[in-house]
């Protein structure tokens, strides 16, 4: 079945962002040729859901410049957000469990990018429709910013697969337990 995947980086104290949105520390990160390539997680990507907070931050840093045209996207928003022409994306806001469920079926086969942020990818966690979680974890102390995964109640996860990479980031990969 099609799993809702939270593909995120995140700091060594679980942020994000910083409070402001910055992503600066993020960028300014290589990575590493050990780190697994995005191509290969997105290859088996068939849509993606975002909240509108990053919906607003992909706008406005990547100059209009879609990166996820070949999928579709729901984005998450109560407000009336108007999506720009030639953007595969609606601006949704029913309940997680019919998202979930609409992005299924838009992925056809293949899985769900939980694209976040943090709020949106916790309340998916806290309904019940979150199956996995990879994490890149940089090797940076923020001190503060917007939290990974606000869940409103504990979510057990279970993980065998986690890579130290050279460049001292950690990839982990976790089945949530339910
Ligand atoms: N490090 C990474 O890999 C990574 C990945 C993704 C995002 N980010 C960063 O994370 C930040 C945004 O994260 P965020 O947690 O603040 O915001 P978010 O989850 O992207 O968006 C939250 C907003 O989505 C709307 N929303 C509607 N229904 C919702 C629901 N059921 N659950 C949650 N939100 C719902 C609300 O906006 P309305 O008021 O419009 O209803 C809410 O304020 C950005 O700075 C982005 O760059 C980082």
């Amino acid at each position: 079945m099609s799993k809702l995947i939270y593909y995120v980086a995140a700091t060594m104290d679980g942020y994000i962002a910083t409070e402001d949105h910055g992503l600066g520390w993020l960028e300014a990160f290589t990575l590493g040729d050990d780190a697994t390539p995005y191509d290969e997680f997105y290859q088996g990507i068939g849509a993606a859901i975002m909240g509108a907070g990053t919906y607003e931050w992909i706008m406005k840093n990547t100059s209009g410049d879609w990166p996820y045209q070949d999928i579709p996207s729901f984005i998450l928003s109560s407000r009336n957000i108007s999506i720009p022409p030639g953007i595969s994306a609606v601006v949704t806001h029913t309940s997680t469990n019919d998202i979930a469920a609409e992005a299924r079926a838009a992925a056809k086969g293949k899985n769900v990018w939980m694209i976040g942020g943090g709020k949106t990818a916790a309340s998916f966690a806290d309904a019940g429709e979150l199956q996995q979680l990879f994490i890149t974890t940089i090797p940076i102390f923020l001190g503060s910013g917007i939290r990974v995964l606000p869940v409103n109640k504990p979510i057990h996860v279970t993980s065998d697969k986690r890579r130290f990479l050279r460049s001292g980031a950690i990839e982990t990969i976790m089945d949530i337990k339910w």
